[in-house]
């Protein structure tokens, strides 16, 4: 009987529908049971799903919440600046240049890059929590799917992505609040890890433009840091790649950005958060190191010190 992370409770416990408001749940292999259109957010998406080792039952966060409360700089710098601005983003159609240390560089047509994903690989659901917490359940695949089918080459160490850059859509871009566009980037151990997904729909519909439409990244176990939105870009590179956040303020947010509970950021106790949608009365939630996923991808991490690598 497989063992629902973190719960105790194992499958034979929760039925499908229950399933449906798990935190965390992976499909892989065999996982998937659902007959789904393309990924991205066709309403079967959301049909039923089997649970994976992966999964616990936390109560997701509801659409409102998670479409009202973003950071998307592009779109100005308050939470609800993005639901306010976003609708002026075209995010169809859609491109993903591949590039750098792959076989199989070129510009990728996402309607193309989603047709050959295999219905095992493209039912993937997803909980996550945000750094300032909320409950997700992202639609999407595993970004090594991708890198897989790529080809990347054994001297590349690291996967560099970009969000779109245009100005005219996108009124951040039109000011100088962070150095444009928009760049994060992964080692490439945690770009291929399964529980780093590209990420194209929530709740089993498109991903809202304010979450990061078409297609974001999500890196579960580092909260919502490296959820870089709106990809176009990807590259396998041989050295770290310059990120966003990381050169806007290098003594607040390192590369890894491992969120460590013990390790204070420079203006705020990384120990507890905030669970949006609470209400006002509702207690903080201790931060766990890793969120919970310390058993997947600590090993990751082994001999470096996550003090220094923040
Ligand atoms: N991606 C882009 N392109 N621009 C941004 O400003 N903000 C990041 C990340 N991805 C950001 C971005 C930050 S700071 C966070 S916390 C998450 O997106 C927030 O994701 P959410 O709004 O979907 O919760």
């Amino acid at each position: 009987m497989t063992k629902i992370f973190n719960t105790g409770l194992t499958e034979s416990d929760v039925t499908p529908k229950e399933v449906y408001l798990n935190r965390r749940q992976i499909m892989a292999g065999t996982g998937a049971l659902i007959a789904a259109g393309a990924i991205g957010g066709r309403a079967e998406a959301s049909l039923t799903t089997v649970p994976s080792k992966y999964s616990t039952m936390e109560k997701p966060n509801t659409l409102h919440d998670i479409t009202n409360y973003n950071n998307y700089y592009e779109f100005g710098l308050e939470k609800t600046d993005p639901a306010a601005n976003a609708h002026t983003l075209t995010t169809s159609p859609w491109a993903i240049q591949i590039d750098g240390m792959v076989d199989k560089p070129g510009n990728y047509g996402l309607e193309d890059i989603l047709k050959g994903v295999t219905l095992e690989e493209r039912i993937y659901r997803h909980r996550c929590v945000e750094a300032w917490s909320m409950v997700i359940p992202w639609d999407g695949f595993p970004l090594s799917v991708l890198l897989n089918r790529a080809g990347v080459q054994p001297s590349a160490k690291y996967i560099a992505f970009q969000t779109v850059l245009r100005p005219e859509e996108m009124p951040g871009q039109r000011t100088n609040v962070l150095d444009w566009p928009y760049r994060e980037g992964l080692r490439m151990d945690e770009a291929m890890h399964p529980l780093t997904i590209l990420a194209t729909g929530i709740y089993g519909a498109d991903m809202p433009k304010q979450d990061g439409a078409p297609i974001r990244l999500v890196v579960p176990w580092k909260y919502g840091f490296k959820g870089a939105k709106s990809i176009v870009k990807i590259s396998a590179v041989a050295e770290q790649p310059v990120t966003t956040w990381n050169t806007m303020a290098p003594n607040e947010y390192g590369f890894y950005s491992n969120v460590n509970p013990k390790v204070d950021h420079p203006r705020w106790s990384q120990a507890s958060e905030r669970r949006i949608g609470g209400g006002l009365f509702a207690k903080r939630i201790d931060t766990v190191m890793f969120n919970g996923y310390g058993d997947l991808v600590a090993s990751l991490y082994t001999g470096m010190d996550l003090k220094k690598n923040f």
